[in-house]
């Protein structure tokens, strides 16, 4: 028996808790089929906390994240509180918790089911073995540099700066090479070097930092030919670290490769193997409360957070083979799928994934 892993809940609003419901269903099944151990601690975020608590990150909430392994969240928002002051704004708590638990990075995965190739605006051929993560740095970059409006020579002027410093990019670049270091061991380093000076430094990082990591194959690209050979070229990237902004871009870009929102898992992480893991997509409302959304996208960010906070690679595997013999022999939520009149719901879907659960 593995030693128990805490495990902080917070499902959040709209379709957050019918996802996280089936994604814990499945971490369930892997403790039986690999003998794990998970203790659960829901928190109340998002929405439903400013209901009840009156702030979208209550302290009790904060609490069972720090001392907890591992964060499993939902989603939060809604119109209900679309027009509340930014306090009581559940995307406030986002930020607010990001920063608290020291999460630096955003990981996110883009890669491509075989059977859902129709799905993809793009053609088959060129998405065939696509199977790569964006590392997004998140503190730093022009996104949190000093902005202002200013009176200048021709009228008035706007301002946004953009620092970097080199503490900030180690941390992040060490973090893509031992990710790169389990997988294929491929590593790209996007920046804008030819014109930025953060992008040059960037890069002057990369390099000194290259040498401890002699199994990984390093390339720098620039960020605009990284946009085009993503869209090219997909699965000639394995791992892609890059700043704020270039990740928040190219990071929505290669999600599309994939075609739907509902499959796309994501993790922040800090120091140490801490890790928060949530679905990229919001709380839909528009489909909360009936019962169709897909947990794929929940379900993988779980097989992610095994791989990367505990080491469960057996486990994760097995997770991410449940996934795709489901949609192998056929199954869609109605995101997914082409006849609408065939898609199964959330809890059907999450429990086809249980019972496709095996040890290999
Ligand atoms: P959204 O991702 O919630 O929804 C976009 C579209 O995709 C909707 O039509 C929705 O029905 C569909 N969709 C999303 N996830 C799905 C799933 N699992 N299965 C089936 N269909 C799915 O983005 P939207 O509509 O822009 O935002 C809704 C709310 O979510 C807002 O309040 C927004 O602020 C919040 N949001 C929260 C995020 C988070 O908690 N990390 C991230 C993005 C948005
Ligand atoms: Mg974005």
């Amino acid at each position: 028996m593995a030693d128990v892993k805490k495990i902080a809940v917070i499902a959040g609003d709209g379709i957050g808790p019918e996802v996280v419901a089936e994604a814990i269903k499945v971490m369930k099944k892997t403790e039986e089929l690999f003998g794990l151990s998970f203790e659960f601690e829901h928190g109340l975020f998002g929405g439903i906390a400013i209901d009840e608590e009156g702030t979208p990150l209550p302290q009790a909430t904060l609490d069972i994240c720090q001392r907890a392994d591992a964060v499993l969240l939902g989603a939060v928002g809604g119109p209900k509180w679309d027009n509340n002051s930014k306090e009581l704004r559940p995307e406030t708590g986002l930020l607010g918790i990001r920063k608290a638990l020291g999460l630096f990075s955003n990981i996110r995965p883009a890669n491509v089911f075989d059977c859902l190739k129709e799905a993809s605006t793009l053609k088959p051929e060129v998405l065939e073995g696509t199977d790569l993560i964006v590392v997004r740095e998140l503190t730093g970059g022009i996104y949190f540099g000093e902005k202002f409006r200013r009176e200048g020579a021709n009228g008035e002027e706007a301002v946004d700066t953009c620092v970097y410093n080199v503490a900030e990019v180690e941390r992040i670049v060490r973090q893509a090479f031992e990710i790169a270091q389990k997988r294929s061991k491929r590593l790209a380093s996007v920046d804008k070097a030819n014109v930025l000076e953060t992008s040059r430094l960037w890069r002057e990082v990369v390099n000194r930092i290259a040498p401890e990591y002699p199994d990984v194959e390093l390339e720098h690209v620039l960020v605009d030919n990284c946009a085009m050979q993503l869209l090219r070229r997909p699965s000639s990237f394995d791992v892609i670290v890059t700043e704020n902004m270039f990740g928040d871009i190219l990071s929505d870009e290669a999600a599309m490769l994939t075609g739907s929102i509902g499959m796309l898992s994501s993790a922040s992480l800090g120091e140490g193997s801490f890790g928060l893991y949530e679905p990229v997509h919001g709380s839909a409302p528009d489909i909360a409360g009936q019962g169709i959304s897909n947990p794929i996208a929940t379900i993988l960010s779980v097989a992610l957070m095994y791989r990367l906070t505990f080491g469960y690679d057996e486990a994760a595997q097995a997770i991410e083979d449940a996934v795709k013999e489901v949609l192998d022999a056929g199954h869609r939520t109605g995101d997914i799928a082409v006849d609408k009149s065939k898609a199964i719901g959330t809890v059907a879907m999450g429990d086809l994934i249980v019972s496709a659960l095996k040890k290999a």
